[in-house]
This record gives C-alpha cells, sequence and structure tokens, in this order.
C-alpha cells in the first residue's frame, strides 16, 4: 500500500506504542479513529492530531464497542485499509506463588480477554469491513498489524498470564493472513522487546538503565516511534505477509 490517504484505526492509540502509530499516521494524511478505554487521553489526542482523526471509547473485549468504533471509521470519506492493533495490558503472577496459593484464574482469563481475544475481535471486524471496500493494486484491500511481545517466546518467571496471551497473538498471525488471502487484507504482528512507553516510565531511572544495558545493539530502550515507523513500513511493504518481526535491539530475556 503506497498511499496513506486512507482510513485507519489504532486500537490503545491514546498512549505509549498506539499513539505514536496514531501521530505517525496522522502525519502521513491518514483519517484515524483512536479506539481506547482511556476517554481524556483519547479525546486529547485526538483534538492535538485535529483533521480527520476522531477517537472513540473503545473496549476491545466487547463485540458492540468495537462494532460501533469501525462504523466510525468506514464513515470516512476514504475506505478503511489499515487496523493497528495495540490494545493491551501487562499481569505479573507466577503459576504457583511463592505463598503456595495458585495463580488466580480471573487474573489469567483478563490478560488473555484484553490481549488476545481484543485483538481478533478488532481484526476480524477490521477486515470483513475491509473486504466491502473496492481493492487497489496487486488487489490488495487493507492490512492489519498486531502487537505481541519478545515475550510470546522469552517469557520471564512471573510473565506467564502475558506471555500465553501474546503468544496466541503470534499463532493467529498467520492463519490470519491466509483467511484473508481471498478477500486481500494482509496480517503482520510485531513483537517488541523493552520499549520506553509509560508503563516503564514510571520506573526509577537506575531501574531503566539497568534495562536497558541488557540490549546488545542499540543499548537503548526502544523509542514508542520505533514501533510507529516498523508499522508504517509494514503497511507500505505489500510483499510482508503472515509474518512476526521482533523488534529489540537483538534482545533474549533471561528467565528473570
Ligand atoms: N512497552 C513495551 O515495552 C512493550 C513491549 C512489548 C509489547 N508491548 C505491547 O504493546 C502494546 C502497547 O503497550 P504500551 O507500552 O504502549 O502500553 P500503554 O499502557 O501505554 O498503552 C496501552 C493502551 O491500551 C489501552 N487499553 C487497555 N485495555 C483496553 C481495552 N480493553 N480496550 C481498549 N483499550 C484498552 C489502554 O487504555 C492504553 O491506552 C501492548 O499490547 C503491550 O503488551 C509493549
Amino acid at each position: 500500500m503506497k498511499s496513506f490517504e486512507v482510513a485507519a484505526v489504532v486500537s490503545g492509540g491514546a498512549s505509549g506504542l498506539g499513539a505514536a502509530t496514531s501521530r505517525a499516521l496522522a502525519a502521513r494524511g491518514a483519517a484515524v479513529t483512536i479506539l481506547d478505554l482511556n476517554e481524556d487521553a483519547g479525546t486529547a489526542l485526538a483534538a492535538e492530531l485535529g483533521g480527520h482523526t476522531t477517537f472513540v471509547r473503545t473496549d476491545v473485549t466487547d463485540e458492540a464497542s468495537v462494532e460501533a468504533a469501525i462504523a466510525e471509521a468506514t464513515g470516512k470519506d476514504r475506505p478503511l485499509r489499515i487496523a493497528i492493533n495495540c490494545a493491551g495490558i501487562g499481569w505479573a503472577e507466577r503459576t504457583v506463588n511463592r505463598d503456595g496459593s495458585a495463580h488466580g484464574l480471573p487474573q489469567f482469563t483478563k490478560t488473555v480477554m484484553v490481549n488476545l481475544v481484543g485483538t481478533f475481535n478488532v481484526l476480524r471486524l477490521a477486515a470483513a469491513a475491509m473486504a466491502r471496500t473496492e481493492p487497489g493494486e496487486d488487489g490488495e484491500r487493507g492490512v492489519v498489524v498486531n502487537t505481541a511481545s519478545i515475550a510470546a517466546y522469552d517469557g520471564q518467571i512471573g510473565q506467564i498470564a502475558y506471555a500465553a496471551s501474546k503468544g496466541g497473538i503470534v499463532g493467529l498471525t498467520l492463519p490470519a493472513a491466509r483467511d484473508l488471502s481471498s478477500v486481500g487484507v494482509r496480517v503482520c504482528t510485531i513483537a517488541p522487546g523493552l520499549v520506553d512507553t509509560p508503563l516503564l516510565g514510571s520506573l526509577p531511572e537506575e531501574a531503566r538503565t539497568a534495562l536497558a544495558s541488557g540490549i546488545p545493539f542499540p543499548r537503548r530502550l526502544g523509542r514508542p516511534e520505533d514501533f510507529a515507523e516498523l508499522a508504517l513500513a509494514i503497511v507500505e511493504h505489500g510483499y510482508l505477509n503472515g509474518e512476526v518481526i521482533r523488534m529489540d535491539g537483538a534482545l533474549r530475556m533471561a528467565p528473570r
């Protein structure tokens, strides 16, 4: 896809990686719809970006909520061709905790619901909307970019719920691309390493430096802009499909 003169949805688009991607897409002329639970941040970003950018308060785990957000995106004066899935949450708990109690089932379920089921919910509804548009170059109608994590491969102690949810996103990438080949929609996933978002920003400088020192090269935390650049490169590169790309400075996480 060479042109960004299209409509785009970005889940989790009000913060961190999603916000950087919303900014990058808007700067390239896309009509962005930000889907996020965080009303204050979403409204503020949409106002800052102006133009064709709008915010819809969305819970990615809820069918009607995502349907309403996709309806907003498809109501813009250009076809919906880009969906970026960034909404996600973290959870840290061991399978058996230090006090002998088992990992909470609701916490595991919630992490999988938001990260995996939420990603699939946006993917399926955005792809169905894209399938109704006229195809462009190579018969392409659109592209979906999901966000996993290197925890899908190197899940650390205490990351079982998070790693399982992200492993699910890695696992659905190829079958989604295969399913959607008949309608000309590509699907790729980015597996980021350690990126300096509000999540990590809350850690003391010392802890951030310690995290960065474990990254082979470049020896720094990733920036949200690094992620946005890769997401846009995937959108532009019409031959990338069904692939998961690690973006981690060659980091491989140790057990703890
Ligand atoms: N920051 C990192 O180092 C890193 C590394 C690997 C993967 N990731 C993944 O990247 C994605 C973005 O992370 P981030 O660091 O930008 O986090 P963030 O907390 O800054 O942004 C996540 C956004 O998702 C939204 N969200 C949460 N639950 C939602 C729901 N049910 N419906 C709609 N929106 C919801 C939040 O309101 C928030 O705005 C996540 O999936 C995260 O797991 C981040």
